[in-house]
């Protein structure tokens, strides 16, 4: 039978949580699900990086406007990178952070909880959905982003006290 194995998934905590003081409730969050902050960095990247971060994929899946008011918003400050490890990390980080649009987010998501804006208002805003948080969607998008982030030498194996700990 087949080990166990965590999984590391990429979390993007966007301009608007960072300016409205938001990092450590969330990064919280993450930690008492049991999860593990294996890196963390605070970024201030410009449209070139943001471009390889929100590429292709999302002009297909949302359209060229989109991308592009993205790439504005996730420029317009520094955004927290971590690697979040854990047991189905991708699958149960997506889950904590709701739906795209915060209006729809059920409440006690990250997204539902701290922001409540719609399509519709980003759209006659001429904004994108600002909601907080960026998680990888799948195995393939995790690996790519944490490299397009991260160096290797700056996600460190450690254990934790409940892992060192044998009581
Ligand atoms: O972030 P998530 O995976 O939930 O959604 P996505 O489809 O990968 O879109 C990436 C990001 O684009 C979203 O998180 C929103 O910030 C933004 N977006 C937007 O501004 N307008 C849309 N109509 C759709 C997405
Ligand atoms: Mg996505």
């Amino acid at each position: 039978m087949d080990k166990p194995k965590a999984e590391r998934t990429l979390v993007l905590l966007k301009p608007d949580a960072v300016q409205r003081g938001l990092m450590g409730e969330i990064i919280t969050r993450f930690e008492k699900a049991g999860m593990k902050i294996v890196g963390m960095k605070l970024r201030w990247v410009d449209s070139e990086r943001a471009g390889r971060h929100y590429g292709e994929d999302i002009i297909k899946r949302r359209g060229e406007k989109v991308r592009e008011l993205l790439i504005k918003f996730i420029t317009s400050g520094p955004v927290l990178a971590i690697v979040v490890e854990g047991v189905d990390a991708i699958e149960n980080v997506r889950m904590m952070c709701g739906t795209t649009e915060p209006k729809s987010a059920p409440p006690g998501t990250i997204r539902g909880d701290y922001s409540h804006i719609s399509y519709r208002y980003a759209d006659l805003a001429g904004k994108a959905v600002e909601n907080i948080i960026h998680a990888s969607s799948s195995p393939e998008d995790a690996e790519k982003e944490i490299y397009l982030w991260f160096n290797e030498d700056e996600i460190f194996d450690y254990h934790t006290v409940y892992e060192i700990h044998t009581f």
